[in-house]
């Protein structure tokens, strides 16, 4: 992998700021300075950077925008995976999705080779809240709110977690919905039990951390450190989201 993304990937610096330190001497491949942005660094390497090595991490954590029709697996007999969408550079290293988003659905899910991370994200214990905009066949009306808000019972009996949501748009036919836990069809069955239709859902964030807007639908974003922190973060974000999506609640 060339070195400025090698190290765009691992440290919070960018690319431009890493070709000035290139040109300060003060990127070090094996102990040399490194010469050029291009050159080719294998996890075998010990780079530095102003002085400090650069985390060689064996684990790959990735962000992906999931495009509607594709299953959230690693491989399927008759299905599109999430894996296929992967670049060349990402295959073949064990990445699996943390968790499942349902084939049409859209939008954020990571993917990792770290088995504890995945653990840890999907746990029930652990409660990350999971943000969803959903269309709706029919308004969303101040009683399904309310028995939403409530902790719903699913047409099959199954008791649901008291959650938030709110229409985000004039008609009522779109919402924002929070979830701190990760039943099957969730969004779907809870809204069901409330007389409606999901017709389209997309995840837009989890814990702290909102899906780029500049991540487009099929591509992957590498998620350093900081970024996992932000998604373990269980600050409710419910309020900040309302308003980026044009809504202001009292
Ligand atoms: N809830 C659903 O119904 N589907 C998803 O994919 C995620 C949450």
């Amino acid at each position: 992998m060339r070195l400025d993304r090698y190290l765009s990937e691992r440290t919070e610096y960018s690319r431009s700021r890493i070709k000035e330190l290139i040109g300060a001497k003060k990127i070090l491949v094996n102990g040399m300075p490194a010469l050029k942005a291009n050159v080719n660094i294998t996890e075998s390497d010990a780079v530095e950077i102003a002085g400090k090595p650069v985390r060689q991490s064996k684990y790959i954590t990735l962000l992906l925008n999931k495009p509607a029709g594709y299953v959230s697996a690693t491989e399927d007999k008759t299905e599109k995976t999430v894996t296929d969408l992967l670049p060349p550079e990402y295959r073949g290293q064990g990445l699996a999705p943390a968790g499942r988003l349902d084939k049409d659905t859209e939008g954020f899910l990571i993917l990792s080779n770290d088995g504890d991370l995945l653990h840890e994200l999907t746990s029930p214990k652990k409660h990350i809240p999971k943000y969803y905009t959903a269309e709706l066949a029919r308004e969303f009306t101040e009683e399904a709110k309310r028995l939403i808000a409530e902790g719903i019972t699913l047409k099959d009996g199954t008791k649901c977690l008291p959650a938030r949501a709110e229409a985000i748009d004039d008609e009522g036919r779109k919402i924002l919905i929070c979830l701190h836990e990760g039943k099957y069809h969730q969004v779907k069955r809870m809204l069901a039990a409330t007389g409606n239709h999901v017709e389209k859902l997309r995840r837009i964030a989890m814990g702290n951390k909102t899906l780029p807007e500049n991540l487009a639908p099929g591509e992957v974003t590498v998620l350093l450190n900081k970024d996992l922190s932000e998604v373990l973060k269980a600050e409710d974000i419910f309020l900040p989201l309302l308003k980026s999506l044009g809504k202001c609640s009292s």
